[in-house]
C-alpha cells in the first residue's frame, strides 16, 4: 500500500497504475479518517470491484461550521493505515489542509433544493463544503467508481445530483449502513459519547425499527408517524431531537403531510438527527412501495 501526502505524489502513483494496465479501473473511498467497520465495508466493496482502490483521509475544514467539531474531530493515522491495508486499499491519499486549499477557495459547489432540509438546514454551508472537496477528489483521482455510505443518505443524494449535473464520469456506489450488535449505526463520532449516552443512543435504531411496524398500520400519516418516532426518541433522557423527517428519496421533497402513507408512491426516507450532549448522531431507514404496502429496504 502506498501513502501519498501530496497531489503530485498522488498523480504520479495513479499515472503508474493507469499506464501499467489500460483496462485498470480505480475505486475511490472518500473519508475523514478515524475509520471503522462502516468505512472498511466500503473499502472491501471497492477492492472487489476495481483494479485499484484509493482511500482519501482528509478532515475537510470547508464542511464544518464555526461552532462545530473540526478541531476535536477524532484522528488516528497509524490505526487508519492499518485498517486500510487490511481492507484492500492500494493507495492512501492523506493531504494536509494547505495541500488541498493552498489559498481560500473562491469557487463554490452548491447543490440546490436537496440541501435545504435535514442536515442542510441544521448545518448551513455543510454540503457546499462536501461538494467542493468531493469535486476536487473526483478531479484528482479520476475514479471509475466512488463509494459512499447510506448513513449519510442526504450526502449521497447531493453527490449523485452533483455528479449528474456536472457530468463527472464516476459511478456513485451506495453502500449499506453498518451497525453495532445493538443497532447503533457506526460513526466516527460515537467515540464522543459517555457510557450513558452510548446506552441511550440505541434509541435511534430502535425508533427506526418501530417505525417499520407503524408504517404498515392502516391510515398511518407522516404526521402521526413522526410524532410517534419523536415520542419514542424522547424516552431517552439525554436525547435532544434536531430533526425527524419523512421525505421522498432521493428528491428529499415533502410528501402530502396528512394523507395516509399507503397512498404515497415511490421511495421514502425516515431520517433522524439527535444530539446527546454535544454529540450529534444521524440515522435513517429507506422505505419503498410494493403494490400498496411499504416495505423497508
Ligand atoms: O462522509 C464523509 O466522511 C465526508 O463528508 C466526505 C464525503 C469524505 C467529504 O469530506
Amino acid at each position: 500500500m502506498i501513502l501519498c501526502r501530496t497531489i503530485a505524489e498522488l498523480k504520479n502513483e495513479l499515472y503508474k497504475i493507469k499506464h501499467s494496465n489500460d483496462q485498470a479501473t480505480i475505486g475511490l473511498v472518500p473519508t475523514m479518517g478515524f475509520l471503522h467497520e462502516g468505512h472498511a465495508s466500503l473499502m472491501r466493496q471497492s477492492a472487489a470491484e476495481n483494479t485499484a482502490s484509493v482511500l482519501s483521509i482528509f478532515v475537510n475544514p470547508m464542511q464544518f461550521g464555526p461552532n462545530e467539531d473540526f478541531d476535536r474531530y477524532p484522528r488516528d493515522e497509524e490505526r487508519d493505515l492499518a485498517i486500510a491495508q487490511a481492507n484492500g486499499i492500494d493507495l492512501v491519499f492523506m493531504p494536509e489542509v494547505k495541500e488541498m486549499y493552498p489559498a481560500k477557495p473562491r469557487t463554490s459547489v452548491i447543490v440546490s433544493q436537496l440541501t435545504e432540509r435535514l442536515c442542510g438546514a441544521s448545518r448551513p454551508g455543510h454540503f457546499d463544503g462536501v461538494g467542493l472537496v468531493v469535486s476536487k477528489l473526483f478531479h484528482l483521482v479520476q475514479p471509475d467508481r466512488a463509494y459512499f455510505g447510506m448513513k449519510d443518505a442526504q450526502q449521497l443524494a447531493v453527490i449523485q445530483q452533483m455528479t449528474d449535473d456536472l457530468n463527472f464520469p464516476v459511478e456513485i456506489r451506495p453502500c449499506p449502513i453498518v451497525r453495532e450488535p445493538d443497532g447503533l449505526a457506526l460513526s466516527s463520532r460515537n467515540v464522543y459519547l459517555s457510557a450513558e449516552q452510548r446506552q441511550q443512543a440505541v434509541v435511534l435504531s430502535q425508533s427506526l425499527a418501530s417505525a417499520k411496524e407503524w408504517v404498515a398500520e392502516q391510515g398511518m400519516t407522516p404526521e402521526e408517524l413522526l410524532s410517534r418516532v419523536k415520542a419514542k426518541i424522547s424516552e431517552a433522557g439525554q436525547a435532544e431531537i434536531d430533526y425527524v423527517e419523512w421525505l421522498a428519496y432521493p428528491s428529499l421533497e415533502l410528501p402530502a403531510w396528512n394523507e395516509p402513507i399507503a397512498e404515497h408512491r415511490g421511495k421514502y426516507i425516515l431520517a433522524l438527527a439527535v444530539k446527546f450532549g454535544a454529540t450529534r448522531l444521524i440515522d435513517n431507514s429507506l422505505f419503498v412501495t410494493n403494490e400498496e404496502v411499504y416495505n423497508h429496504v
